[in-house]
């Protein structure tokens, strides 16, 4: 049997995942677990993609924290909108953690199985749902590294904050 090395393709670039300036074939939503457009990353992916992204969310009708699901991406520059939820972070006593990876995991497997050779990711649960960043940019790079998919990654940092701390760990 032949055995393939596959060299890890992952990118932090900045800017807004709603107008990435070329095409990817899959976007990463952070979503609440009702599928019920809301504000910042989700806000900004629903603006550009129309009303029929709410549409096809709204008719998923929910998925679990820790669990994604997908739809077309209408009028994003992609060919799906992979929806993850994120957990809210707490305390970091309630398995926070582990449900980040989960997210993160569900939406490399639904990649996978849609062939996707380009997915934008946000950093799940850092805004609204309050993750700790630096935690957070750490087990999302972990965590996609790991899952070996022959695809480019590109995360999309929002801030230079977030930026700087994403290539530290992707140095690493
Ligand atoms: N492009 C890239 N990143 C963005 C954008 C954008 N257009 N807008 C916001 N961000 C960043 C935030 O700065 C944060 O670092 O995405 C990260 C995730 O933040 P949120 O969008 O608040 O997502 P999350 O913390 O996972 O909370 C999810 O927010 O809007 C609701 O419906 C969503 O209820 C869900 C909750």
């Amino acid at each position: 049997m032949k055995e393939v090395m596959v060299m890890e393709k992952v990118t932090v670039i900045k800017g807004d995942i709603a107008y990435l300036p070329f095409h990817v074939d899959v976007i990463v939503n952070a979503a609440n677990s009702a599928l019920v457009p809301g504000g910042g990353v989700d806000g900004a992916i629903n603006r550009k993609a129309g009303p029929k992204l709410a549409d096809a969310m709204l008719g998923i009708g929910g998925t679990p924290t820790g669990t994604a699901v997908y739809t077309k991406a209408y009028d994003l520059n992609a060919d799906y909108v992979i929806h993850a939820v994120g957990p809210k972070f707490i305390d970091g006593d309630h398995g926070e953690d582990e449900l980040l990876k989960d997210a993160y995991e569900s939406v490399m497997k639904i990649a996978q199985k849609l062939s996707a050779n380009s997915i934008a990711f946000p950093f799940i649960s850092t805004g609204v749902y309050g993750y700790p960043l630096a935690e957070a940019v750490k087990i999302a790079i972990q965590t996609v590294e790991k899952f070996n998919l022959e695809a480019k990654v590109y995360f999309v940092a929002f801030d230079a904050t977030t930026e700087e701390l994403a290539q530290k760990y992707l140095n690493n």
